[in-house]
């Protein structure tokens, strides 16, 4: 099945190319969904100017080759289109969907491979809230890629290289190896690295240490590698334990740190300073875009070595945008990566473009994600200042989930799953379901809530129709009566859903999942004005109507749970 507003599309378009001539075929008719029909089509007010018609007149003409729409159209107004659709089309349309195992979703091809940055917690610090959207939405993506048949590689760029090192492995061996491991597996990074830091600030022999530490960790000295390796796996413990609690894909083979990088720096650096691409000045190497200038009208420079030799983090990611390009064969490659990071990353695109090694058929594409904000509409912090952690912020939302659930006398274990599950499904859908781009206000309460556009609401949706399987004593796989859109409620949801292949394409092009939570939450909204006015399982509903009625559960039910899986959002089967 196809999406109505495609295949009306192409009918008008055909339409238009048969009255007006074969110049008009590629013109966009402007189907909208439509107040007064199914869809309004509103080209003819634009084409009439161009053909010196009165757009009623257009309008009539573009009708008059639509005789064999299955549907009526009608010309209201001062030239609009109005098309509804035949019952029997949305039916057929939905008949087919409901056998179709894709649920009408396509598969790209050529397949491409797409490369996704996300996640990319610094190791030298605590896991923060802010790294919670870049990892939500990253894994949507991911998801959603692969739904599609494209190759996925995640690459989590932590942050795990660099001079804070230095401090950091001298005071695991102050505190000795075990204590660290056990304090960082807890997720205690920024502790560990507070304590670190005040020692650095304070203890001139410490400062002397830690300095000396990055230099034998950066000439590979076995030994000081070592007890990176240390600290670096009992972090990465503590990550893949957020990881495991939210349901994110990401593994341990999907880390490529910034230390991976790290034997290919000067190669980098030599390589951009010898095609010209990047010039001494004052004496570090950069690159110089062009049109990228200060506040001074001076060009800016992308610093990829400083003036004292050192490498930071546009060299890694020169490094790695080649790497990503060149060994993993990216055809597209996404950052997903916070907002004030974008003239990083539109310089780092630019200069990579400049050096070629990011050619013209690759697409590199920052996904910017906003700003958590707090209940008082600045970054989202603790009372006392400090940066939210994330493993206690994921607790709260099970806990509160489960007072949410208190009351339904499942046992202890079936609550502790329900109450995960809902639990992260307000927090992932909350994050989700704004657009990446845009700041928004944590505010547990709101994300808990089984009304509104929330992740509760969206499992409860999918739970009252597993509730009417339950009552019908059929499995939802079972429904495959023909689906009859008798009542206006089923019409209206029927007609909905014949767009969800066409909508998981684009929201996958566009890199906007908040688009398939927005068509989620209206399916839901259809289906409980379905529930309210198309009793299924009750007494005085014919078997006939019933059976009907169960098919259309199940595409929705099917169309809910794709969905909801895509954006990463578990669904229990009760709640
Ligand atoms: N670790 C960085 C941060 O927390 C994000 C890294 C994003 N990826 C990249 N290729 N620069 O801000």
């Amino acid at each position: 099945m196809t999406d109505p507003q495609i295949v009306l599309t192409e009918r008008v378009q055909q339409a238009l190319a048969r009255a007006f001539g074969p110049e008009h075929a590629d013109a966009d008719p402007l189907i909208r969904p439509s107040q007064f029909a199914d869809f309004q089509a509103n080209v003819a007010m634009s084409l009439a100017k161009r053909l010196r018609r009165s757009p009623r007149e257009v309008a009539e003409a573009i009708r008059a080759e639509l005789s064999d729409f299955p549907g009526t159209i009608e010309v209201s107004g001062p030239g609009f289109l109005n098309i509804t659709l035949a019952d029997s089309f949305i039916e057929s349309e939905a008949r087919r969907m409901l056998a179709d195992p894709r649920l009408g979703v396509g598969t790209i091809t050529p397949s491409q491979t797409i490369v996704i940055d996300y996640s990319a917690p610094n190791a030298a610090k605590e896991m923060h809230v802010g790294h919670l959207r870049t990892t939500i939405v990253g894994d949507s993506l991911a998801r959603l890629h692969e739904h599609l048949g494209n190759t996925v590689i995640r690459q989590n760029h932590l942050g795990d290289w660099g001079t804070p090192f230095g401090m950091l492995i001298e005071h695991l061996l102050d505190i000795g190896e075990q204590a660290a491991v056990a304090q960082l597996e807890a997720g205690q990074g920024t502790e560990f690295y507070q304590a670190a830091r005040s020692k650095f600030d304070s203890d001139e022999d410490f400062k002397t240490r830690a300095r000396a530490r990055v230099s034998t960790l950066q000439s590979g000295d076995p030994d000081t590698l070592r007890l990176w390796h240390v600290f670096m796996d009992a972090t990465v413990r503590f990550f893949n334990k957020v990881y495991d609690l939210l349901g994110v894909t990401l593994t341990d083979t999907d880390i490529a740190g910034e230390s991976m990088y790290n034997p290919m720096l000067q190669k980098t650096c030599d390589d951009l300073a010898a095609s010209g691409t990047a010039e001494m000045s004052e004496g570090a190497l950069c690159v110089f875009p062009p049109g990228f200038t200060g506040s001074d009208d001076k060009p800016l420079p992308l610093i990829i070595r400083k003036s004292d030799g050192g490498y930071g983090y546009a060299t890694t990611d020169m490094a790695a945008i080649r790497y990503r390009v060149h060994d993993l064969k990216a055809d597209r490659i996404l950052y997903v990566v916070g907002n004030e990071q974008a003239l990083h990353f539109q310089m780092v695109f630019a200069a990579a473009r400049l050096a070629g090694w990011l050619p013209d058929t690759v697409e590199a594409e920052h996904v910017r994600i906003g700003m958590m904000l707090g209940k008082d509409g600045r970054r989202f912090k603790t009372r006392s200042g400090e940066s939210v952690k994330l493993m206690d912020l994921l607790q709260e939302a099970v806990d509160r989930a489960a007072r949410l659930i208190e009351d339904r006398g499942y046992d202890e274990a079936l609550k502790r799953e329900i109450a995960h599950a809902v639990g992260m499904a307000a927090v992932k859908y909350a994050d989700l379901s704004v657009s990446h781009d845009s700041e928004y206000v944590f505010d547990l309460d709101r994300m808990v809530a089984t009304t509104g556009n929330t992740g509760p609401y969206m499992q409860y949706a999918t739970a009252r129709i597993r509730s009417i399987f339950r009552k019908a004593g059929i499995e939802p796989g079972e429904a495959n009566a023909p689906i009859v859109l008798a009542a206006p409620a089923e019409r209206a949801l029927g007609l909905h859903l014949l767009g969800f292949g066409e909508l998981v394409a684009q929201v996958t092009a566009a890199s906007e999942p908040h688009r398939l939570c927005a068509f989620l939450f209206q399916t839901a909204s259809l289906l409980s004005t379905f529930y309210e006015e198309c009793p299924v399982v009750k007494e005085g509903v014919d078997p006939e109507t019933r059976d009907q009625r169960l098919a259309l559960c199940a595409l929705t039910l099917r169309v809910l749970e794709t969905g909801l899986d895509l954006l990463g959002v578990p669904v229990p089967e009760r709640m």
